[in-house]
């Protein structure tokens, strides 16, 4: 028995495919990438059609299935179920690519590492666990004097780090995408509003190459 010609296309095309799954992720243990196999594969359909489709005549085999599907008056049934499902594929396979996912993506980086009980800063050594912020309780006792040290801050967050945090304390600035991992979010809860300003301070203060030696590499983009 001879498989008809558009079948074989169809088999060559998804056997090749298969076969790069398998060589890649099982004996390579490496997945290819998608844009590369992408790329092969188109490569791979087009070699395929112009074998299968090299002479008038092959060309005419290959057709024959989907001219007597279109065609063919004893083909109605499965003429219908074809032109139902083709859209439905098409739709839902567009769907799929399209809808946002919520997943969180896979994250393996301990975004708040412990902080050291000392630290050294402007020449100065610090005792993390006692340290409290000088300036907190103006927010209360002179709400005006706070405001203006709020401001001063606000002119340092400017100057030194809006490039990468973003102008809307987002982690959007205009070199954050170049970085991986990405700057903080400071407007995400998890971030600066609960941590404590002694951590904050550390790590402000000596950035990433103050991140401890374990679970290196950290990557952080964080200057001092
Ligand atoms: C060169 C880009 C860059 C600049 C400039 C920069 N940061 Fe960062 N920052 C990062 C990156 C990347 C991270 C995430 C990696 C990490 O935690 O070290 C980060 C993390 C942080 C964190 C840790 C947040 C958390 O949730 O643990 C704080 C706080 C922070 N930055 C504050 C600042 C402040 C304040 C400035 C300005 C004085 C600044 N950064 C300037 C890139 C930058």
């Amino acid at each position: 028995m001879k498989l008809p010609k558009l079948l074989q296309a169809v088999l060559v095309v998804v056997g090749v495919y298969i076969a790069f799954k398998l060589v890649f992720s099982v004996g390579l243990k490496q997945p290819l990438p998608s844009s590369l196999l992408t790329m092969y594969m188109f490569f791979v359909v087009v070699a395929t059609l112009l074998v299968t489709t090299a002479t008038e005549e092959s060309a005419q085999e290959m057709a024959a299935p989907i001219k007597a599907l279109v065609e063919d008056p004893g083909k109605k049934t499965i003429r219908n179920i074809v032109f139902v499902l083709v859209p439905l594929l098409a739709g839902w396979m567009t769907y799929s690519k399209l809808a946002p996912s919520f997943e969180a993506p896979v994250e393996l980086r301990t975004i708040h590492p412990a902080p050291p009980a000392t630290m050294k800063a402007f020449g100065k050594s610090y005792d993390l666990l006692k340290l409290e912020n000088p300036l907190r309780k103006y927010q209360k006792e002179d709400p005006e004097k706070f405001r203006t040290y709020v401001k001063e801050g606000g002119a340092v967050y400017y100057k030194n780090c809006h490039y990468c945090h973003g102008d809307k304390l987002n982690g959007r600035g205009q070199y954050a995408p170049g970085f991986n991992p990405m700057p903080a979010n400071f407007q995400d809860v998890g971030t600066i509003a609960q941590l404590q300003e002694s951590f904050l301070f550390w790590r402000i203060s000596t950035g990433g190459p103050g991140l401890p030696k374990e679970a290196t590499p950290w990557l952080s983009a964080m200057p001092v």
